[in-house]
């Protein structure tokens, strides 16, 4: 395969992870919603971001804040309604900014209405779009670990579930249910959704012989180690949909599998996702060892299959970087450097450019039965309490340093990390190296890590010091401190040197 001339749209993009719960309120209920985004539209559009993906807004009883989905094709009375989707694609569009949307095809909510059927009897039609079997095997449920089989008194039968037992798994090996599901995302793309996040996309094929797995019995749940060759058929069946629609829709894949060289394998020939997650960064601490061989494992096997990389560092389902990397402001700072230079398309997490970290979840105030709460936190837009979320108090507390840390306070402050982040992706949309050229490691002190990337004429040397002192960074030539981390020395000529936990973006200085 050769490399398109002009590459998709979403190779050069930066895509921003909306968490709708917890984004914008335009009704004053507590809890976010469409309304609320699309008031927003201009902020993101003034961050520089290219799209959006909106976690899960469709109807759903909320046992795992909508990944729990109970009507595919109508929006949850929480967000909004359908036309609230429509509008939202016509105002970002018109902004220029591409949204996709959460497509969840591994379960759906137990009150969905093809699995009250389906469990309604044995001989119901739906019986076999659902996993039903007398004897469970030793899987194990993510979110509390438990067995991934529930047992149905009134039909005398157990479900599977990788996840929580309202979320039953669906049977991709029937195929009413993959045209089902087909439908469903034939029903978003005419409506002129830019493509979409899969769920958990390597859990659809399942094991046909339901063997047990040893790993289960060390505590591993299925969810993070189902990997089976059916669901690679069944993702090539996704991409061929979505490739009959014009305007390069696109696939990302959650593949949350912790290894590099089973991810590859999801990019297919060219003719599976167009992307996937590589979460191994999302559980990696501030360490430049870590982040070295992560880094070189994905040029070296991403590359080789001309696979395109992911970089991840926050989600709705992690610890925030910043409260990973002990709470530390400057070395969250120093990784929206990195992170916002690798080679690969970067996501950023909502609330990350304001430098949050996780709010303080107590018994009282916890919702998430699997103990993520803490970076779906609401985003403090305001400095006065309650920060722009006027009306009954929001679904979960504030992240610490609200006030401090809103967007109107760092829309204010020269040095925020907000501005920091505008001036990243701003310097990112004006670089061919740094959205598209060639990723080449130098030699550095091993609490440093340097890298050069390249396109045509246009050259950047990035430079990361994990290190809590300074370290020398030598360089032949003439550079100049493009973005500095801590906004000490931008525009000045370089002097050799990274101050403690700083990172730097360098260009050959003119003139
Ligand atoms: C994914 C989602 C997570 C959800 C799970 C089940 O991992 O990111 O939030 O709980 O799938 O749908
Ligand atoms: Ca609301």
């Amino acid at each position: 395969m050769h490399e398109p001339s002009v590459p998709p749209w979403w190779r050069e993009s930066v895509i921003y992870q909306v968490y709708p719960r917890s984004f914008a309120d335009g009704n004053g209920d507590g809890i976010g919603d469409l309304p609320g985004l699309i008031g927003r539209l201009d902020y993101l559009q003034g961050l520089g971001v290219d799209a959006l993906w909106l976690s899960p807004i469709y109807r759903s009883p909320m046992a795992d804040a909508g990944y729990d989905i109970s009507d595919h094709r109508a929006v949850d009375p929480l967000f909004g309604r359908l036309e609230d989707v429509d509008r939202l694609l016509a105002e970002a569009h018109g902004r220029g900014l591409r949204v996709l949307l959460d497509f969840v095809p591994n379960h759906t909510s137990d009150r969905h209405p093809w699995f009250v059927e389906s469990r309604s009897s044995r001989d119901n039609p739906k019986r076999d779009w659902y996993l039903w079997r007398d004897q469970p095997n030793n899987w194990r449920a993510a979110i509390g670990g438990g067995s991934a089989w529930t047992w149905d008194e009134g039909s005398q039968q157990y479900y599977l579930h990788f996840f929580l037992p309202q979320q039953p798994d669906l049977n991709w090996h029937n195929p009413q249910v993959v045209a089902a599901m087909h439908g469903v995302l034939r029903f978003w793309l005419e409506r002129g959704v830019d493509g979409f996040r899969i769920d958990v996309a390597h859990c659809i094929g399942k094991d046909p012989r339901f063997a047990d797995d040893p790993r289960c019995l060390a505590g591993e749940v299925m969810a993070h180690i189902n990997d089976q060759p059916y669901s690679h058929e069944l993702l090539r069946g996704l991409r061929r949909l979505v490739d009959g629609y014009p305007g390069e829709r696109v696939l990302v894949g959650e593949v949350n599998i912790r290894s590099t060289e089973r991810i590859v394998e999801y990019y297919g020939a060219g003719d599976e996702l167009h992307m996937a997650f590589n979460f191994l960064p999302l559980d990696a601490p501030w360490d430049a060892v870590t982040f070295r061989l992560c880094i070189r494992e994905v040029e070296a096997l991403l590359g080789a299959a001309r696979s395109w990389p992911t970089w991840v560092l926050s989600n709705h389902d992690s610890s925030r970087h910043r409260s990973r990397y002990g709470g530390s402001l400057r070395r969250a700072r120093a990784a929206a450097v990195l992170l916002l230079t690798l080679r690969g398309t970067p996501f950023v997490y909502q609330g990350e450019e304001l430098g949050l970290e996780d709010a303080q979840v107590t018994p009282q105030t916890r919702v998430d039965p699997g103990g993520r709460d803490g970076s779906r936190a609401p985003l403090p837009w305001l400095r006065e309490p309650p920060h722009g979320w006027n009306g009954a108090r929001p679904w979960l507390p504030f992240p610490p340093d609200a006030a401090a840390l809103s967007v109107e306070a760092q829309e204010a402050s020269e040095h925020s990390t907000l501005r920091l982040y505008r001036r990243l992706l701003a310097i990112r949309r004006a670089s061919p190296a740094l959205r598209l050229g060639d990723w080449q490691e130098l030699p550095s002190h091993p609490e440093v890590l340097a890298y050069r990337r390249q396109r045509g004429g246009d050259l950047r040397i990035v430079c990361i010091n994990f290190a809590g002192r300074p370290h020398a960074f030598p360089l032949a030539g003439a550079w100049q401190v493009e973005i500095a981390s801590d906004g000490q020395g931008d525009g000045a000529s370089f002097g050799g040197a990274l101050a403690a936990e700083q990172a730097l973006i360098l260009k050959p200085r003119e003139g």
